[in-house]
């Protein structure tokens, strides 16, 4: 089979005059760049002759994004080589997904797969592969071909397309007249060999219900589905969560909130014990019903979900021009190292789950982020009730005197994990 990548290399590259494959890239670059991350180390698995990299790295010119990019097939990878030769956060290597993954756990923030996955022995053992290298609450994006993949459907998707740009796509039409005989090679590849592989189910085909149900067993959650490349893919973007009490029929599922809905539903639930149950933050303030401030855009917000519905929340505040919250009262002594530190924020567990010890589900989330990417220190400011006694039993300590904020007393308190994670950088 190896001589068949190695033919289908020397002719990959005329794909990127297909704007439906162009559509491809730029979908799996924006699901990356979703989140507006700043820094972002990146696997592209099966890269093939590295079009998505390029695409990926051409348009983050001003972050610090670095990417690692994988495959089987030398003369794959050769191409890729030459054409990534000019960019400096690139590195490549030859790995086969067949086998274990030769990087540590938690390497990546998010990983990308496009239409490489089908050619693997075993889908869900390089998803499990995929899950421990990936980061907690990291984006895996995946492109796979559903059986009913036709791969005409590509062509006659990019002269739809073409034909929408008016005169604009002459130029692209003359192009494809002009590559037409590479085209009918691709097309004969695929026609006469991927599928036939599909057939003897020796390649994986997967429909979107299968897939979803291979990530879910690799502990992903599947953000969306969508269908691309002219339909013949299924186009998935899940992302990385911690599944407690795996047994129970609805287990616990602990994940970094992705996208409007998770954010919408937490900033609901802060609302109901903020403004409702506590009455500590005044409703009129928030005539949407949602509670959110000028530190949620420096946070990362860990939730826990029982079903569909999210149940627990946590809020991780970055040090940013705003300072920490618990500053707003509470002077920090000059030893915390703020660029290694989180605010432990807006815990809330709904009312009707509150004995199920889902605060411990969410520490553990939280603990698992700020090992991943280097925050060593915790601090908060909670209530002189259960949570600050409980937070001491867990190890938390007192750093100041209790104080009155919003009509309730708080306290401050600190906790340092375990010294190995030390060793990373933020
Ligand atoms: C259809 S190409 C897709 C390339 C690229 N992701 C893109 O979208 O342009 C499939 C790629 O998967 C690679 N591949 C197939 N089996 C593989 C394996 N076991 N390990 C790593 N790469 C593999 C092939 O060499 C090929 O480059």
């Amino acid at each position: 089979m190896k001589i068949i990548w190695a033919i289908y290399a020397i002719i990959y590259d005329a794909l990127c005059h297909l704007l439906s494959y162009q559509e491809l890239l730029q979908r799996a670059r924006v699901a990356l760049q979703e989140e507006n991350d700043t820094t972002s180390h990146v696997l592209d698995a099966g890269c093939g002759t590295g079009n998505f990299t390029k695409e990926y790295l051409d348009r983050c010119k001003n972050k610090n994004v670095s990417v690692e990019c994988i495959d089987a097939s030398p003369s794959m990878l050769r191409r890729a080589i030459n054409k990534l030769r000019a960019y400096t956060n690139v590195h490549c290597a030859r790995v086969d997904l067949n086998q274990p993954l030769p990087y540590p756990d938690a390497q990546f923030d998010n990983i990308v797969c496009l239409n490489a996955l089908y050619a693997t022995e075993d889908p869900i053992k390089v998803l499990g592969e995929f899950s421990r290298v990936l980061k907690f609450g990291g984006k895996l994006v995946l492109a796979n071909p559903t059986k009913e993949a036709r791969v005409r459907d590509v062509f006659v998707e990019h002269i739809k397309m073409n034909l929408k740009k008016g005169w604009a796509g002459v130029p692209i039409m003359m192009k494809g007249i002009l590559y037409s005989p590479i085209f009918l090679l691709i097309f004969l590849i695929n026609f006469l060999w991927i599928k036939r592989l599909g057939a003897k189910r020796l390649y994986h085909f997967l429909d979107n219900k299968e897939l979803s149900e291979l990530l879910k067993q690799a502990h992903f959650r599947v953000l969306r589905t969508e269908h691309a490349y002219g339909g013949t893919d299924v186009f998935i973007v899940a992302s990385k969560m911690l599944v407690s009490n795996d047994k129970f029929d609805n287990p616990l599922v602990c994940e970094i909130a992705q996208g409007a809905n998770d954010m919408a539903a937490l900033y609901r639930l802060r609302y109901t014990a903020y403004c409702e149950e506590m009455g500590s933050l005044d409703p009129s303030q928030y005539p949407e019903k949602q509670e959110s401030d000028k530190y949620d855009e420096f946070s990362t917000h860990v939730i826990v979900r029982c079903g569909d519905e999210i149940i627990g929340i946590l809020r991780l505040i970055r040090d940013s021009t705003h300072g920490f919250l618990m500053e707003e009262c509470f002077v920090l002594p000059d030893s915390i190292d703020r660029s290694r530190t989180v605010e432990h924020s807006r815990g809330i567990i709904k009312k009707e789950h509150r004995d199920r010890g889902i605060y411990t589900v969410l520490l553990r989330g939280a603990y698992l982020w700020q090992r991943e990417h280097g925050f060593i220190t915790s601090i908060g400011a909670p209530r002189v009730d259960k949570l600050s006694l409980i937070l001491l039993q867990m190890g938390w300590e007192t750093i100041g005197e209790p104080s009155a904020y919003h009509n309730v007393v708080v306290v401050p308190m600190a906790f340092t994990l375990h010294k190995e994670a030390q060793n990373k950088a933020p």
